[in-house]
């Protein structure tokens, strides 16, 4: 094995660092992936029959204010104008998502001024009056008041929990944006946008270096390849973005996901539901959403003949399942604190992105965070000798 540095996933995370490495630094880089594609979640293909992008482990949205994430980006892609909006389903009849003056003045049937909005959302979520909220019901009511919550919240999230919000703690939320104006616009970010030739020519762009070694269908726990954990420990230089835990066989307990269930289908009509994203916040339909994918890129000029959709499911991660949300309950948060200080003492290894630090990050937080661990730790080991810890 002739690498300098072993990066193991191919997410955004572990590209960054590989293409830094390559680029930067001249290092030999071997990357390694368990899965038969790089790019990790971000990944997408162009379905065979339809032509239409389906990004294949959920819906993914590029935004950032980080000018530095956004200029490094801009090296491998450029971005269409797309503008994200969410609307949701309620009982027959469809809203703005997140919640704003739009929202609130057609579930009451209403024209209140801003004002007028805010002082009525104020006195209903003052219905608890001075009590600590105990749990996730109580809290959502302290933000947005009952009639909204129980509309738009309570459902979605037991659904997204597969557990009674009664029994959630409080603390999975602490804000519940309200916008007080028309605006639905969902993300607030300066730069917002879709890779234009499609997500894939982006993450390949990334990896496409000759001192890149890209070394697909290979899990870095499987004693039979040249390069696993035991073979390279203590040897070569890590970047680790698989679990955490698993690095260290569980030996503080598992860390809890969430998982999603995608349902893909394609349907023999030009459009199913006139948007990207609707989101079913009622307790008598089980999926969370139904994404809708030719309407992320209404620039293209995609078939007439057929659409595809996806309806996302949502439940708890065994460990054979794609773990894509943190639980973080108090034992999830105890045991991370151990894996840390075994990731500290692990010799030459550097854990990062989503699942090696267990953290949820958005693309251009995995990005930002690559970019912070090549400047603070990588480069100064290749380039001074600086111990890689
Ligand atoms: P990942 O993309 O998960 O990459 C980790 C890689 O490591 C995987 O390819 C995996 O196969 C590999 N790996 C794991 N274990 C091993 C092993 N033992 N051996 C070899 N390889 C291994 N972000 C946004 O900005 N906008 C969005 O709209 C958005 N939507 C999302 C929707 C969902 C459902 C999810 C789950 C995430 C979403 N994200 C979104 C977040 C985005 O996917 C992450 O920012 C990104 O995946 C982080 O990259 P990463 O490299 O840390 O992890
Ligand atoms: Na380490």
């Amino acid at each position: 094995m002739s690498a300098d540095l072993i990066v193991v996933g191919s997410g955004l995370f572990g590209l960054t660092i590989a293409e830094r490495a390559a680029n930067d630094l001249g290092l030999r880089v071997a990357l390694i992936d368990r899965r038969n594609h790089i790019g990790g979640n971000a990944y997408s293909e162009n379905d065979p029959a339809t032509g239409i992008e389906v990004h294949r482990y959920g819906a993914h949205l590029f935004h950032t204010s980080n000018e530095r994430v956004w200029e490094y980006v801009n090296r491998f892609t450029t971005f269409t104008n797309y503008v994200h909006k969410v609307y949701t389903s309620h009982a027959g009849e469809v809203y703005p998502m997140p919640v704003n003056l739009g929202t609130i003045n057609q579930f009451f049937r209403a024209a209140y001024s801003p004002a007028e909005a805010r002082a009525l959302i104020a006195e209903q979520a003052a219905e608890l009056g001075d009590k600590t909220p105990e749990n996730f019901v109580e809290k959502g009511i302290s933000l947005i008041g009952r009639p909204l919550y129980e509309a738009f919240i309570k459902h979605y999230t037991a659904k997204q929990w597969q557990t009674d919000p009664e029994q959630l703690e409080a603390s999975i939320i602490s804000r519940l944006p309200v916008r007080y104006t028309y605006d639905n616009r969902y993300f607030n970010d300066t730069h917002e946008g879709l890779p234009t030739q499609g997500y894939t020519a982006w993450l390949e762009r990334m990896a496409d270096h000759p001192l890149i070694d890209v070394r697909l269908g290979t899990d870095y726990f499987d004693t039979s390849q040249e390069i696993n954990r035991d073979t390279v420990r203590g040897n070569v230089p890590v970047v680790y973005t698989g679990p955490v835990d698993r690095y260290f066989d569980y030996s503080e307990g598992e860390l809890g996901w969430r998982t999603i269930d995608l349902e893909e289908e394609v349907l023999p009509i030009e459009d199913f539901q006139g948007t990207s994203v609707m989101n079913y916040p009622d307790a008598d339909v089980p999926y969370t959403r139904i994404h809708e994918f030719r309407h992320f890129h209404p620039e293209r000029d995609y078939t007439k003949d057929a659409t595809i959709i996806m309806r996302e499911y949502s439940r708890f991660a065994g460990r054979d399942d794609e773990p894509y949300y943190p639980i973080n309950t108090d034992a999830d948060r105890s045991g991370l604190l151990k894996y840390r200080d075994q990731a500290k003492a692990e010799p030459k290894v550097l854990f990062g992105g989503r699942l090696g630090t267990y953290k949820y990050l958005d693309m251009h937080m995995a990005i930002g965070s690559a970019l912070s661990m090549f400047d603070n730790k990588i480069k100064p080991h290749f380039a001074e000798g600086a111990p890689l810890e």
